[in-house]
């Protein structure tokens, strides 16, 4: 299975209709979608009234979003570290993008650029991505080290959910709103949905540092993580935050 495809099923398992039900009016308001991969958001964003402009590195992605014609959504490729979008825009949508960047200050100094004065802008990110029981003590250790290590060399930071509140204040924004999302792929208790088992088997397999590191210091991870995750006694630290915030200043 493609990963456009696999985007495609994770929409399913989020609640995504609780994080829009939360969003200031969006008939008329210009949106960006930063990270909008094959346009799931940013077609329900436009079927709310909003006119969206979805940017991403992917071009695979981005050209899937673009065939499918969304009536109030354009598509751009760019480097969401610095998009080349134009400005003034009412509010900015980012949903699984900040983790990328886990020295997101940087990033977020550079988004709230392109809003206008007192703009908005709405975050959904994952925390403990890998915080999951029960699960055998060396893989916990193999997968609490990758995430530490991962976030160190700037490659992603798998604790990013927890720490919007504390980047968007210091970029100048106002907190509105804090809460987390249900979320039947990562952030469930008991055991996985055999579709949802299938998702997290491709992601150990897209995962291929991770891959490298369990060669050598657990070759056991993925049967290990997807026993876990399988189990009737399942249970997770994982959460999938989801902040809106209102510009007051510029960082
Ligand atoms: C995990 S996906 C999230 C997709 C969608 N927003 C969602 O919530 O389902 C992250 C997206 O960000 C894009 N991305 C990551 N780093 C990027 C960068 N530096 N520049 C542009 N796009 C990037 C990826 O191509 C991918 O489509």
């Amino acid at each position: 299975m493609d990963l456009a495809e696999q985007y495609r099923r994770q929409y399913g398992w989020r609640a995504w209709a609780d994080a829009y039900d939360a969003l200031p009016e969006l008939a008329g308001a210009r949106v960006l979608d930063l990270g909008c991969a094959v346009g799931d958001q940013a077609a329900a964003l436009a079927r709310r009234g909003a006119q969206v402009v979805g940017v991403d590195g992917n071009e695979q992605l981005l050209a899937l979003a673009k065939a499918r014609g969304i009536e109030g959504a354009d598509f751009h490729a760019g480097d969401l570290r610095d998009p080349q979008v134009g400005d003034g825009f009412d509010g900015i949508w980012a949903s699984f993008a900040a983790a990328y960047f886990p020295d997101f200050g940087h990033v977020l100094s550079r988004w709230s650029e392109l809003l206008r004065p007192g703009g908005w802008i709405a975050l959904t990110e994952v925390s403990g991505l890998f915080e999951h029981k029960p699960i055998p003590v060396a893989a916990q250790q193999l997968l609490r080290h990758f995430a530490r290590e991962s976030a160190a060399a700037g490659r992603y930071d798998f604790d990013m959910g927890a720490k919007l509140t504390d980047f968007l204040s210091a970029a100048g924004f106002a907190v509105t709103l804090q809460r987390t999302l249900a979320d039947r792929e990562l952030s469930f208790e008991g055991p996985a949905e055999p579709e949802v088992l299938q998702a997290w088997a491709a992601r150990l397999q897209r995962m291929h540092l991770l891959r490298q590191r369990a060669a050598q210091d657990c070759p056991s991870l993925a049967d290990d993580l997807l026993a876990c995750l399988g189990s009737a006694d399942h249970s997770t630290q994982c959460r999938v935050h989801f902040v809106i915030a209102t510009l007051t200043q510029r960082s």
